[in-house]
């Protein structure tokens, strides 16, 4: 009888813990697992940590963010381009179904993201200035505003930067500067980078990456 209701219960809780994401058939999230530890692996890491500084980790990403993203690197039917253009990825998400893309944000999602620590203490205490307060004069918004004190972001648009690489945030930061990424709704974070110094965006990548969500 214990037994029973023992597995009933569990039953239960992994029903509700399912229904709370968008449903994957089974066979897409088998398919996930192993796109994920066959081709993606080798750039983000088996367990979403990349070990190339250049290229993001993805463990511990809100998955609404990551999906939005592999959709964004994806050309749509109709032949216009990809909404955010690099050459790997948009090669990466053209073979991926809506499904595929889904179960693989959920897993990289669920996969436990590495703590690390900023290398440069007076770079990521310029860096805390503005994540926290912005820079009035420029009129730069807080970061915190969107990402967070803690960098863990807010579901389902401002993805997490704590722990991210600081040479990838300097990447997008500069690739939003210059308009090379203008996937950002609303042009959001394109009004921002444009008015940031190089400085800036290094001071500000070196904090982020040390924060833990
Ligand atoms: C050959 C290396 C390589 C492989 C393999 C690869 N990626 Fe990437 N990925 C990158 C690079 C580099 C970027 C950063 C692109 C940029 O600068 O915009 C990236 C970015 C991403 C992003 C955006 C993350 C963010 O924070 O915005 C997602 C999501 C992603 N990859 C998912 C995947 C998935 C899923 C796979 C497997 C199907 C995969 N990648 C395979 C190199 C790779
Ligand atoms: C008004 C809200 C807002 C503010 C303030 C803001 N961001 Fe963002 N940021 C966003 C949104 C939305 C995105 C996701 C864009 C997308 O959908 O691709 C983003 C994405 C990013 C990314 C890309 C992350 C990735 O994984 O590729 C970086 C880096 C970033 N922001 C840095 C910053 C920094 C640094 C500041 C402060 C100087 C800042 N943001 C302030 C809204 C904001």
């Amino acid at each position: 009888m214990i037994r029973v209701v023992a597995f009933a219960l569990t039953a239960l809780v992994s029903a509700l813990a399912m229904a709370a994401e968008p449903a994957v058939p089974a066979a897409a999230n088998a398919d996930a697992a192993a796109i994920a530890t066959k081709v993606c692996a080798a750039c983000h890491g088996t367990d979403g940590n990349s070990s190339i500084p250049a290229n993001p980790n993805l463990a511990g990403q809100h998955a609404s963010y990551l999906l939005k993203q592999l959709n964004n690197f994806k050309a749509s039917a109709d032949g216009k381009p990809a909404l955010r253009q690099n050459a790997i990825m948009n090669g990466m998400a053209a073979p991926l179904s809506a499904d595929e893309m889904k179960a693989l944000a959920q897993y990289f999602s669920k996969q436990t993201l590495k703590p690390a620590v900023a290398k440069d203490e007076k770079l990521a205490t310029e860096g805390r200035a503005l994540w926290r307060a912005g820079d009035m004069k420029k009129g730069i918004p807080a970061c915190a505003g969107c990402h967070g004190v803690a960098g863990a972001g807010l579901p389902a648009q401002y993805p997490a930067l704590a722990g991210q690489h600081q040479d990838y945030l300097i990447s997008q930061l500069k690739q939003f500067r210059d308009g090379t990424r203008a996937n950002d709704p609303e042009g959001m974070m394109r009004t921002i980078a444009a008015k940031m110094t190089d400085q800036q965006m290094a001071a500000v990548a070196e904090y982020a990456a040390g924060l833990r969500q």
